[in-house]
C-alpha cells in the first residue's frame, strides 16, 4: 500500500530491480581485471542501493563508507560539503574507488568527493548514482554509471529521506508537497 505522504510512485520496485541489475552488469564488465575494487557507500541515502548493488556484482569487491552532508534538515541545499565520516585506508593508493550515491542534484557532493579522493591518493575514482536530476546541476558533473534520470521532484524512499523519514520505503515516490511545505 502507498504511504499516505507519497503522491505517486516514480520508480517501482520492479524498475529498481532491473536498473540495479543492469548497473551491476556494467560494473562487472568494466572492472573484470581490477585487483582492488572498493565500493564506497555515501551514507546515509545510498545504503539501500549499495546493499542491492553489491549482491549483484560478481567481481571481487571490498566495501567502505563515508558520510558527507550538504543539506540542512529540509529541502534547501547549503552549498557546502562537510565530511562527517572520513575514509581511512592505508592502501588507498592501490584502490579503485567506485563512489556509490543514491542521487545527484547540484553535483556538489560528487564533484567534491572525486577531487578529495584523488588528492588523498586513490588509484582511480569513478562514480555511480541510482538517480540523477540533471536539471538541478550547479556544478558540471557527469557520473560514470547512472540508473535513472528523473525530473525535479521531491523524491523519497529506497534510502532517500525527508527529515530522516521514508528511507525504508521499497520504491522511489514523489512526496506530497503539503508534507514539506508545512
Ligand atoms: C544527498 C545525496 C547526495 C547529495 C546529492 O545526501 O545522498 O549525497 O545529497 O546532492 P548534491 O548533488 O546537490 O550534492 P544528503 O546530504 O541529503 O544526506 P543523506 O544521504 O544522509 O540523506
Amino acid at each position: 500500500m502507498l504511504n499516505q505522504d507519497v503522491e505517486r510512485i516514480l520508480v517501482s520496485e520492479e524498475e529498481l530491480d532491473r536498473t540495479v541489475t543492469r548497473i551491476a552488469a556494467e560494473i562487472d564488465r568494466d572492472y573484470k581485471d581490477a585487483e582492488h575494487l572498493v565500493l564506497l557507500c555515501i551514507l546515509k541515502g545510498s545504503i539501500v542501493f549499495m546493499g542491492d548493488l553489491m549482491k549483484r556484482i560478481t567481481v571481487p569487491v571490498e566495501i567502505d563508507c563515508m558520510k558527507v552532508s550538504s543539506y540542512g534538515a529540509g529541502t534547501v541545499t547549503s552549498g557546502r560539503v562537510n565530511i562527517m565520516l572520513d575514509l581511512v585506508r592505508a592502501d588507498l593508493g592501490e584502490c579503485d574507488i567506485l563512489i556509490i550515491e543514491d542521487i545527484i542534484d547540484s553535483g556538489r557532493t560528487l564533484s567534491y568527493l572525486v577531487d578529495y579522493l584523488k588528492l588523498k591518493g586513490a588509484r582511480s575514482v569513478k562514480t555511480c548514482t541510482l538517480l540523477d536530476k540533471p536539471s538541478r546541476r550547479v556544478v558540471e558533473f557527469t557520473p560514470d554509471y547512472v540508473g535513472i534520470e528523473i525530473p525535479d521532484e521531491f523524491v523519497v524512499g529506497y534510502g532517500l529521506d525527508f527529515a530522516e523519514r521514508y528511507r525504508a520505503l521499497p520504491y522511489v515516490g514523489v512526496l506530497k508537497p503539503c508534507v514539506y511545505e508545512k
